[in-house]
């Protein structure tokens, strides 16, 4: 049986009290991925892949874990990630999730494919927001919703570049689920015709951030760099776009080394713990961004549960720097890493090993 939330004191109970309040429609459009599922077995896979080299004796008393980005300060080196559909969790949406990142000094991306709209969740959250943008029309289309963005106080604007086609999800397929943003779907050819053109133009009419979701290689994050988008999201939409990918943290080191200082780095992909971020930010990401971790926390307890999955996420972090013996980020590196042989293998809730949650047959 799942906990009350004030009794909860490790993120697998948030993970099972997700699983034990949602649908299994919802449960499985949550934690599943695109056909085999490799990609999202993969992210896990690369980050059991990594172990630690710790560090000792080096004054952990005083534990700094907050960074900069976008220009603005963040408690923990992350970013919420945006959740498609995010009303099947919670009523309001993405709207409780804002709210707890507002609270707890975080940045958080809004969906253009989940309520409420872009100046309900600036008025309502008072975080820093950024917009995710799934293109629907031409470039007027895409200006027209920066514009909206820009006068609404959000701090970056985003656009994902992994979706020319939307996954095949077979846990979705089989019973013939649709998620509540796919019932009203127009428009998606244009999402597909994304090119650099797009990129590229779209850079001239903007003075906020611009960001790409969903680069998987150091060629692209070159191509961007060079086009002047400020932010390379390494992201394999957590397993869910294309399957057969590399495991998001195997991309990393390739992408840092392309892009050097000319952008900031943030990744995402089965991030689950704050051991887990540190490994990339040791590899070099500015930032990592959460999807599902936060999720559990919405679906299970609204606004109350993504801030406790922060409280938790902080703790583990802070834990985990003090016995790698860095007091701030900026001391990680990559010699805090080293390839390791991952000691289970992985399944889409193998990141909490005290908890077999049981999905039966579909
Ligand atoms: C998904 C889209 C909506 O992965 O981002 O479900």
């Amino acid at each position: 049986m799942a906990k009350a939330i004030e009794d909860i004191q490790t993120l697998g109970e948030i993970m099972q009290a997700a699983h034990e309040k949602l649908s299994r429609d919802h449960w499985d459009y949550l934690i599943g991925g695109a056909e085999t599922e490799t990609t999202l077995l993969r992210n896990r896979q690369a980050l059991e892949e990594i172990a630690f080299r710790p560090r000792v004796l080096n004054n952990v008393s005083e534990i700094d874990p907050s960074t900069e980005l976008l220009g603005k300060k963040t408690s923990l080196p992350i970013l919420l990630a945006p959740i498609g559909s995010a009303e099947q969790l919670d009523p309001e949406g993405m709207l409780p999730a804002a709210k707890a990142a507002a609270e707890f000094g975080v940045g958080i991306v809004k969906s253009s494919v989940a309520t409420p709209d872009i100046e309900e969740a600036a008025e309502k959250s008072g975080a820093d927001l950024i917009f995710q943008l799934y293109v629907r029309g031409d470039d007027a289309w895409i200006y027209e919703h920066l514009k909206r963005v820009e006068a609404a106080g959000y701090v970056g604007f985003c656009l994902t570049v992994d979706s020319a086609q939307y996954g095949r999800r077979e846990r979705d397929k089989v019973k013939g689920f649709r998620p509540t943003q796919r019932s009203r779907v127009s428009g998606v050819n244009y999402q597909a015709a994304l090119d650099w053109g797009v990129v590229e133009r779209l850079r001239t009419q903007t003075e906020l951030p611009l960001i790409l979701k969903g680069i998987a290689t150091a060629e692209d994050a070159e191509i961007a760099a060079n086009l002047g988008v400020d932010v390379i999201y390494i992201s394999n939409h957590g397993g869910r776009q294309l399957d057969h990918g590399r495991g998001a943290i195997e991309v990393l080191p390739e992408v840092v080394d392309a892009v050097g200082d000319q952008a900031t780095v943030i990744i995402d992909g089965g991030f689950y713990h704050g051991a887990d971020i540190l490994k990339a930010i040791a590899l070099g990401a500015n930032a990592v961004g959460l999807g599902r971790l936060y999720g559990f926390g919405l679906g299970a307890f609204g606004q109350a549960g993504v801030k406790r999955v922060l409280e938790i996420l902080a703790e583990e972090i802070i834990s985990a720097m003090a016995l790698l013996g860095v007091t701030n980020l900026a001391q990680l590196s990559p010699d805090h890493v080293h390839p390791a042989a991952p000691v289970r293998l992985p399944n889409p809730t193998s990141a909490f090993h005290l908890f077999d949650v049981d999905d039966g047959p579909y």
